[in-house]
């Protein structure tokens, strides 16, 4: 049943006692101060921690000299090299030095006095420069490098394009932060994470510690947005020094820092090219994305994968490369592969569209894909139809002419593009437990993450679901790796994985109480139990545990994804008007409707958030993010949040966000599939789609700033 409901954890985070990885105080607790590398490729000749060790309050400075020596990380994504190893530094901002101090102020004075001096080589931070491109080893949830499905047919019209996307820092509120402790021979680690599992397989293998004495917890995470996916040098570095020195530590990432120390956006080249008929029909695709990696490592943004999955071609073929340059190892953000891959999918289409002289939403539905096109299967619960006709109804995209510049609203040309939303749905093995006490509480356990999105008000609505009680009754604990096993929070897959194991605990868990009631079905209200659905057959929970000698009664459950023979993927509609103001080259974003179909919407308040945060965060990608790189200095220009410019409230127009679609019966147990990144795809070619309606001006390179439009 879908209900809305308001978050939980609001009011402790708006008042301030809700505590983050880094307010956790400790009697014994010192800071760290990170020196991080100043050039971008280099052999570290000396560094001197004279001035630094002696400085006020300073415990001990760790280096490549000194520093204890740690395993190959396995088992969980790592994104760094080992920190402290070696004296080769591969990007600018690679950790060379770490200060403990009494205090954060000491820390970070001290940090300033080690001096490093380098051997520098030459480096390269330009992907587009690099010649030799390397072809990627994806892991395999997220498909192969290259695909090649059908022969094309003769076409009478072919574009070709190449569109471009920019560098992006995910940018969270709360900068990455490790607190770590070292007692009795174990390791206690609270994280800004969105993985506890995962930091503790990472850490477990670098430190040569068996896992069961490594515990992490992560009570709240104040936004991650990917870049807390991976585990990355700071939380190694964090746990290592803990361990050497004993007592407790808290390393906590300057903004600064955050702009080099956990992956980025890689920016995307994206050769693009369809062949049609004047029909209308696609003929053939074809999707090349070259992505830049680190040179010590291989992430590929699959940025094709959009198109291998949207249109009824008769031929796709797609292909990633990837460029090793000097920076740190790019990584998942929000929403990564699709993100960068409509943009170029998506206006291509829309090219077409004006090319062939017919209306953009018709050439989607005129190549509205039954089947997933590329492996053939079915596609789960599609229905994408619906939401181009809702959104367009909602928008009043009938209303639309069809040439660009036709429409003007005082100095301002205004416009009205729109685009698909298409998101691969991930799926991770969970596991949960629930727990029903005597006094009625609920206790749901799965070591998963609140990052911002609504688990703790989402997760207790299922298991209230199947129990019959009201939300309410139900807490959620959660963040811990001394709680049931989890997949990481990530890729918009927590609400379906951990939910879907959280269903079959507490379907196990009402099987359990009915079995000692003598029922058949049993429905938890307060502390009663109703059985067989006849509301006059109660029994007091006080009753039936004490004749059965029970405190409470537990269930666990788990959820393993398993191959449906379906191509599972959420869809939807965005459209978006924008005004444009040609002497100014400004492009305001007045209003995006956007139509969303991911099967059952579990909550559609949180839903309703998720997507306009998403919404939010494309109109950031379409006008106003990038990460630039000066390729002489070799590292990132901008490393604070007024260079590199989010969206805020007053880029943000009127959003409207609606969901369409029912029950999906084959992505996991509880019909749902992920949400949260699918609103942020789709947006960018939206906007650049009605900035082209508005202007006739198209533009092909993200963002889209006030010098593309003069
Ligand atoms: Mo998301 S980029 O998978 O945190």
């Amino acid at each position: 049943m879908s209900r809305a409901r308001t978050r939980v954890d609001g009011p402790a985070k708006v008042a301030g006692v809700a505590r983050y990885a880094a307010d956790h105080p400790g009697p014994d607790l010192r800071h760290l101060a990170l020196v991080t590398a100043t050039v971008p490729a280099a052999t570290i000749s000396t560094v001197d921690t004279t001035a630094a060790s002696a400085a006020p309050g300073v415990v001990a400075v760790l280096t490549h000299e000194n520093a204890p020596r740690l395993a190959p990380p396995v088992g969980a994504p790592y994104g760094g090299r080992l920190p402290l190893q070696d004296n080769e530094v591969h990007y600018d901002g690679e950790p060379v030095a770490v200060v403990v101090a009494d205090t954060l102020d000491h820390a970070r004075a001290a940090a300033d006095l080690v001096r490093v001096d380098y051997e520098v080589r030459a480096a390269i931070t330009d992907f587009t420069a690099v010649t030799d491109l390397v072809v990627p080893s994806p892991p395999p949830r997220w498909g192969p490098a290259d695909t090649n499905v059908g022969t094309p047919e003769p076409a009478e019209v072919t574009l070709a394009r190449v569109y471009t996307t920019a560098a992006r820092h995910h940018s969270p509120l709360e900068p990455s932060a490790t607190h770590a402790e070292w007692r009795d021979g174990r390791l206690f680690v609270r994280d800004a994470t969105q993985g506890v599992f995962g930091v503790r397989t990472v850490l477990s293998s670098v430190l040569g510690l068996p896992r069961e004495d490594i515990r992490v917890v992560a009570e709240y995470t104040g936004g991650g947005f990917g870049a807390k996916g991976y585990v990355w040098p700071h939380q190694i570095i964090a746990a290592m020094t803990a361990v050497h020195l004993g007592g407790a530590v808290r390393l906590v990432l300057t903004r600064a820092q955050s702009f080099t120390s956990h992956g980025y956006q890689p920016p995307t080249r994206q050769r693009i090219t369809v062949a049609a008929h004047r029909t209308g029909r696609i003929a053939a695709l074809e999707h090349d994305s070259v992505s830049p990696t680190a040179t010590y490592g291989g992430y590929v943004e699959m940025a094709a994968n959009a198109t291998r999955v949207l249109y009824a071609a008769p031929a796709i073929r797609t292909s990633h490369r990837i460029a090793p340059v000097n920076t740190i190892l790019p990584t998942p953000m929000r929403a990564p592969h699709e993100g960068p891959g409509a943009f170029a999918t998506e206006s291509l289409m829309d090219e077409l569209a004006h090319e062939l002289g017919v209306d953009p939403l018709w050439l989607r539905l005129r190549n509205h894909a039954d089947v997933d096109p590329t492996s053939g299967l079915p596609f789960a619960a599609k229905d994408l139809r619906a939401c181009y006709r809702e959104g367009a109804r909602r928008f009043g995209w009938e209303r639309r002419p069809l040439a660009p510049r036709s429409v003007r609203d005082g100095h301002d040309l205004v416009g009205w593009g729109m685009a698909s939303a298409v998101m691969a749905t991930f799926r991770f093995p969970a596991s949960a437990r629930v727990r029903l006490r005597v006094d009625g509480t609920v206790v749901v356990e799965a070591g998963c993450q609140e990052i911002g999105t609504g688990t703790y008000t989402i997760l207790p609505q299922v298991a209230a679901d199947v129990l019959g009680c009201p939300a309410d009754q139900v807490t959620l604990r959660l963040g811990d790796t001394d709680l049931p096993e989890t997949g990481m929070t990530a890729g918009s897959s927590t609400t379906l994985s951990v939910g879907s194991a959280i269903s079959a605990a507490a379907t196990t868990l009402t099987a359990q109480l009915a079995e000692l009631a003598g029922a058949d079905a049993v429905s938890l209200t307060g502390t009663t139990l109703e059985l067989d659905g006849d509301p006059d057959r109660v029994v007091d929970l006080a009753d039936l545990f004490a004749e059965h000698d029970l405190v409470e009664v537990t269930a666990d459950g788990s959820f393993t994804p398993t191959d449906t023979g379906h191509s599972l993927h959420s869809f939807g509609a965005v459209f978006a008007e924008v005004a444009v103001d040609e002497d100014f080259g400004t492009c305001r974003v007045r209003r995006l409707v956007a139509v969303y179909n991911a099967g059952r919407i579990i909550n559609p308040l949180t839903a309703r958030g998720q997507m306009t945060g998403g919404l939010i965060w494309g109109i950031g990608q379409a006008l106003l993010e990038q990460s630039t790189l000066d390729h002489e200095l070799g590292r990132f220009v901008s490393k604070d949040l007024a260079g590199y410019l989010v969206a805020t409230q007053a880029d943000v127009g009127e959003l409207e966000v609606a969901f369409v679609g029912e029950h999906d019966p084959h992505s996991g147990a509880i019909g749902a599939r992920g949400i949260g990144e699918l609103g942020a795809v789709g947006v960018a070619p939206a906007i650049a789609n009605a900035v082209f309606h508005a202007t006739g001006k198209r533009i092909r390179s993200l963002p889209i700033t006030p010098e593309n439009l003069l």
